[in-house]
């Protein structure tokens, strides 16, 4: 069993790559990481990690990448009180600053539905946006880690070492622990 189970869905393979990045930093800490896309995941997979990193991409004006979408049904069909979890979400702040990552709101919203407990809330500042389903009510955070391979790609690499340091001292600290003992 990995420690955390990291899951993207993705219509033009920028969430993977991000995914894959993560992975790489995630074991360069000597965690072991399950790396797969939503369109291969089995509910059985979901409920046995308690550590889960997911990510998804906004698509069409505030719409849901369409593979998380179809795996709604089962999100609301699981307790998530049990589990760890932190959001990326890929976007377009100049091209859709109306619906910014709004995919990750969405997401968030489901799962706190489900009790599940959340780490990786991210700040707003550097971002240039109108509005976003998925700041939280301080209007200063996002729900998670937001990426813009669009716009700010040259910022992506500083803001991924930043948000996994982050993880490290919050989410994964526990498993940290177990792993330098
Ligand atoms: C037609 C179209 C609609 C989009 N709609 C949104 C949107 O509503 N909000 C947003 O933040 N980004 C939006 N984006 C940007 C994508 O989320 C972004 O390109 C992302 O990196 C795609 O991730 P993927 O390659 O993993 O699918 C849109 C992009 C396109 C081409």
């Amino acid at each position: 069993m990995a420690d955390i189970l990291l899951v993207y869905g993705t219509d033009t393979n920028n969430t993977e790559s991000i995914a894959q990045e993560l992975q790489t930093r995630f074991e360069q800490l000597g965690l072991g990481v399950e790396l797969t896309n939503i369109t291969d995941l089995e509910p059985e997979t979901l409920l046995a990690h308690s550590y889960c990193v997911f990510g998804i991409p906004t698509w069409d004006f505030g719409g849901i990448q369409a593979d998380w979408e179809a795996f709604e049904p089962v999100l609301r069909s699981l307790d998530f009180s049990q589990h760890q979890i932190a959001i990326f979400g890929l976007g377009d702040q100049f091209g859709y600053g109306d619906f910014f990552i709004d995919a990750v709101g969405w997401l968030h919203e489901i799962l706190a539905e489900q009790g599940g407990n959340f780490y990786g809330y991210w700040p707003t500042k550097g971002y240039d946006f109108n509005a976003s389903r998925a700041l939280l009510p301080d209007g200063e955070h996002f729900m998670g880690l937001a990426i813009d391979e669009d716009q700010q790609f040259e910022l992506t690499e500083q803001r991924l070492a930043a948000w996994v340091e982050l993880l490290k001292t919050s989410m994964l600290a526990p498993l940290l622990e177990k792993v330098n003992a």
